[in-house]
């Protein structure tokens, strides 16, 4: 199969419609690390359906507009780790694809309180908001089978598996347990810029 990267949300919704397996979806903000890799290859392995790798930093969930302007962007590498890993194709989707000026039909969904108001909620206000508002955008875009999401991220994890039943959507969530650095920090893309020192501490 040719491997392909889609930009637009028109060619996203074509090649689905074209596509004859269900699609896996592994949805991403890039910067990937080894836990990325561990997503892509296990839904590799789980199934034949056609693995399908997005990256877009979805800046609504940035309560703070510099962490999104130093969010590191690194999309050869991306490309290149996910094709090798086992991606069949890559939606890299720009700010207007996702969210279009003036379309009222994009929804701008709310994570529940009871889940999103503590731990990383505490202090990210608006955080969950924009995980679910952007994730419900790729759902409804690319109607996937599976959804895969690391651990590492439990509560957002658990407001994702939450949304997939509020909205009663047709795809299954998998979840990956979380993958570790030789010092035992989890990988992340926000990890990178921890200085050896501060990971001792
Ligand atoms: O976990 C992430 O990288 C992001 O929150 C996600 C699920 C890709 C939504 O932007």
């Amino acid at each position: 199969m040719k491997k392909v990267i889609i930009r637009k949300t028109e060619e996203i919704e074509n090649w689905r419609r074209n596509t004859k397996s269900e699609i896996n979806l592994i949805p991403t903000m890039g910067n990937l690390h080894d836990g990325h890799i561990k997503l892509i290859s296990t839904a590799k392995n789980d199934n034949s359906n056609i693995n399908l790798v997005s990256i877009f930093i979805n800046p609504l969930q940035f309560d703070n507009k510099l962490d999104l302007e130093n969010y590191p962007k690194t999309i050869d590498n991306d490309i290149k780790i996910s094709f090798s890993n086992g991606a069949d194709a890559i939606f890299i989707p720009s700010n207007e694809d996702i969210y279009p000026p003036n379309n009222k039909n994009i929804k701008f969904l709310k994570a529940p309180k009871e889940l999103s108001s503590t731990l990383c909620g505490l202090n990210r206000v608006g955080h969950f908001d924009g995980v679910c508002t952007v994730v419900y955008r790729l759902l409804n875009l690319i109607k996937p089978k599976n959804l895969y999401l690391g651990e590492k991220d439990w509560q957002q994890l658990l407001i994702l598996k939450n949304l997939v039943i509020r909205k009663k959507l047709n795809v299954s969530i998998k979840s990956i347990p979380t993958q570790r650095d030789f010092d035992g920090i989890p990988f992340s893309s926000r990890n990178v810029h921890l200085s050896k020192k501060t990971k001792e501490n």
